[in-house]
């Protein structure tokens, strides 16, 4: 099975410098000083690249495109609603998670427009998605957890999707910003997952069993992996840039 893993698109509102700060409610307000610090300026093409990323599934010829959370900047029903037409295309080879960004909430209650704009369907065989957000996330604070109560179960040889990756690059801890309560049970636990797909921190890197997307619609660092998949083997993961699959990948075997 060859699975197409993006993650952390952070689709953000069109021409967001001209809208007044009214548009986004007080909360969100808050959150467009990181838009104007630069991270705005970093996403303008995000919608742009996750198109080409949709296409590039179909020259890879994917099995599976999964994107482990962050469709959004703001969660603004607009924002999904432009994710949701860019994803489209791929119907029901899509497995999509929601991330910290996708929860903010609105007017102080837990905001259910990820579910309205993607609604649930079951993972597919061999899947496990761990939620690691919970039903409301603040903006700028950006912390995630695990429960116990989600790792009681077997993920040996399975695909394990969770936003919130367990550590940064090179397995260092991610302390104290991005800090994913729950990390080290977590890795006890998914020990002899075939894979733990992830994104959140903003760096594309694979340790371990862990292979974490970064963000793989932000400028200048645009990119996702290609993952090969086979029963009982580790999975294989090659890193591609949006709009360039490069000819070993596909021609990395036949499709499953
Ligand atoms: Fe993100
Ligand atoms: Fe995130």
């Amino acid at each position: 099975m060859r699975i197409l893993h993006f993650s952390d698109p952070h689709v953000q509102l069109p021409r967001w410098r001209e809208r007044p700060l009214r548009d986004f409610g007080p909360l969100r307000a808050l959150a467009t000083v990181e838009l104007w610090k630069g991270r705005g300026r970093d996403y303008d093409g995000a919608l742009a690249t996750l198109r080409q990323i949709v296409r590039d599934a179909d020259t890879l010829r994917a099995d599976l495109v999964v994107c482990t959370g962050d469709l959004t900047q703001l969660a603004m029903e607009e924002e999904f609603a432009l994710a949701q037409d860019a994803l489209a295309p791929l119907g029901e080879r899509l497995v999509c998670i929601p991330g910290n960004h996708d929860r903010y909430p609105l007017a102080l209650e837990p905001n259910r427009l990820f579910e309205k704009y993607f609604p649930p369907r079951p993972l597919p065989d061999g899947f496990a998605a761990l939620d690691s957000c919970g039903e409301v996330c603040w903006p700028v604070i950006t912390q995630g957890r695990i429960v116990d109560a989600q790792l009681g179960q077997d993920f040996g040889g399975k695909i394990v999707l969770v936003h919130h990756a367990p550590f940064r690059a090179g397995g260092v801890p991610d302390w104290p910003w991005h800090r994913l309560r729950g990390a080290r049970k977590l890795l006890e636990a998914t020990g002899a997952a075939a894979a733990i797909l992830c994104g959140h921190i903003h760096e594309r890197f694979q340790h371990g069993n862990v292979i974490c997307a970064g963000s793989s619609t932000l400028r200048d660092d645009e990119g996702y992996w290609l993952i090969e998949v086979a029963p009982g083997r580790a999975a294989r993961a090659t890193s591609i840039r949006p709009g360039a699959p490069t000819m070993d990948a596909r021609a990395a075997g036949p499709r499953a």
